[in-house]
C-alpha cells in the first residue's frame, strides 16, 4: 500500500485540488484508490460527487477501530467511464465537533486514523487534511509512509514550507519506523507572472533536496472540481489534458518513490528527508 497525506498548514494552497488531481490519474492508469477527507470543509468528498455521505471518517476517529477504514469507505460518484472508480472514507459535518474531543483523550488519540488503516490493503491511499496543524493532521501524518507539501509560489510560501516540513520531523522522530517521508513540495498554480517565477525560483533555491514538481495555473482545474468530474473527464476543455498531463507526472513521481516493506532499499534513491 502506498499512502500519501497531502499537506500544509496554510489554507487555499491547493491540497484538495492536488488530492483530486491524483485521483484523477490513478483511476484512469486503473489503480484502486481510496481518498480519506480529514477536512471539516469536505472539498474532497463533494467534489467527488458524494453530497451526504451516510458514514464517513469521523466513525473511525472517534474511538479506536482497528482496521475500520474500509468499513467507512464508499464508492465516489465520478461517472464510471474514468476508469477505476475512487473510494472515498468521507468528511461529514461532525467531523469539525471532533477534533476537540479528541484533544481531551489522557491517552492521547494521535494514531486513530493509523489504528483504522491496520490490515488494510489499498494499492493508493490519499488523505486530504485540513489547513491546520492540528489532531486530525497529525492523525494523518502518524498514519501515513509519505507526504507531499502543496504550495503556492507566493510570498510566505517558503515560511511556510520550513513549519510544515519542521511539524513531520517532529513526527518522523516519535514514530519507530521514522516516516512519514517527504515526497516532494509540489509548487501548485504556478502562473506567467514575474510574482511566481521569482517566488518559485525561491523554492527551488531554498528546497533544493526535494523534488519539486509543479502543476499550473488552469481554469480547467477549479472547473473539474466544481463540477464533481475528474480532471481526465474534462474532455477537450482548453488547459484539462496539460493538468491532466501534470498530475499524471506527479503520481508518477509518488509510485516511485514506493518504499513500502517489499522495496526499502529504495528509500534513499530519491532523495527523501
Ligand atoms: N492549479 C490550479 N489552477 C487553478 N485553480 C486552482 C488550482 N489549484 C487550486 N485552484 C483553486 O484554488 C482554490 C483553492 O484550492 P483548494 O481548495 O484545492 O485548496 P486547499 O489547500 O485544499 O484549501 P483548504 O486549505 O481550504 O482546504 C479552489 O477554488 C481551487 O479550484
Ligand atoms: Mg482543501
Amino acid at each position: 500500500m502506498v499512502s500519501i497525506a497531502i499537506v500544509n498548514q496554510k489554507g487555499g494552497v491547493g491540497k484538495t485540488s492536488v488530492t483530486l488531481g491524483l485521483a484523477s490519474s490513478a483511476a484512469k492508469k486503473n489503480l484502486e484508490t481510496l481518498i480519506v477527507d480529514l477536512d471539516p470543509q469536505g472539498n474532497a468528498t463533494t467534489g467527488l460527487g458524494i453530497y451526504e455521505p451516510s458514514k464517513g471518517v469521523v466513525n473511525v476517529l472517534e474511538d479506536e477501530f482497528f482496521g475500520g477504514i474500509n468499513e467507512v469507505a464508499e464508492r465516489s460518484n465520478w461517472p464510471s467511464d474514468c476508469g477505476q472508480i475512487p473510494y472515498i472514507a468521507a468528511s461529514t459535518p461532525n467531523l469539525s465537533v471532533c477534533e476537540p474531543r479528541l484533544a481531551t483523550d489522557p491517552l492521547g488519540a494521535q494514531n486513530r486514523l493509523s489504528i483504522s488503516f491496520e490490515n488494510s490493503n489499498w494499492p493508493l491511499l490519499i488523505v486530504d487534511c485540513p489547513p491546520s496543524l492540528g489532531l486530525l493532521t497529525v492523525n494523518a501524518l502518524f498514519a501515513v509512509d509519505m507526504t507531499l507539501v502543496v504550495t503556492e509560489p507566493g510570498a510566505w510560501s517558503v515560511d511556510g514550507v520550513a513549519r510544515m516540513i519542521q511539524t513531520i520531523e517532529k513526527i518522523r522522530a516519535r514514530r519507530i519506523d521514522s516516516k512519514p517521508n517527504i515526497a516532494g513540495i509540489a509548487v501548485n498554480r504556478l502562473g506567467r507572472t514575474r510574482d511566481d517565477s521569482y517566488w518559485n525560483a525561491k523554492l527551488e533555491e531554498v528546497y533544493s533536496d526535494f523534488p519539486l514538481p509543479k502543476i499550473h495555473l488552469r481554469t480547467a482545474i477549479a472547473e473539474a472540481s466544481a463540477q464533481s468530474l475528474p480532471i481526465h473527464g474534462l474532455g477537450k476543455r482548453s488547459g484539462a489534458g496539460e493538468a491532466a498531463a501534470e498530475f499524471d507526472q506527479l503520481l508518477t513521481l509518488l509510485l516511485e518513490g514506493d518504499y513500502s516493506e517489499n522495496n526499502s532499499d529504495e528509500e534513499d534513491s530519491v532523495g527523501y528527508l
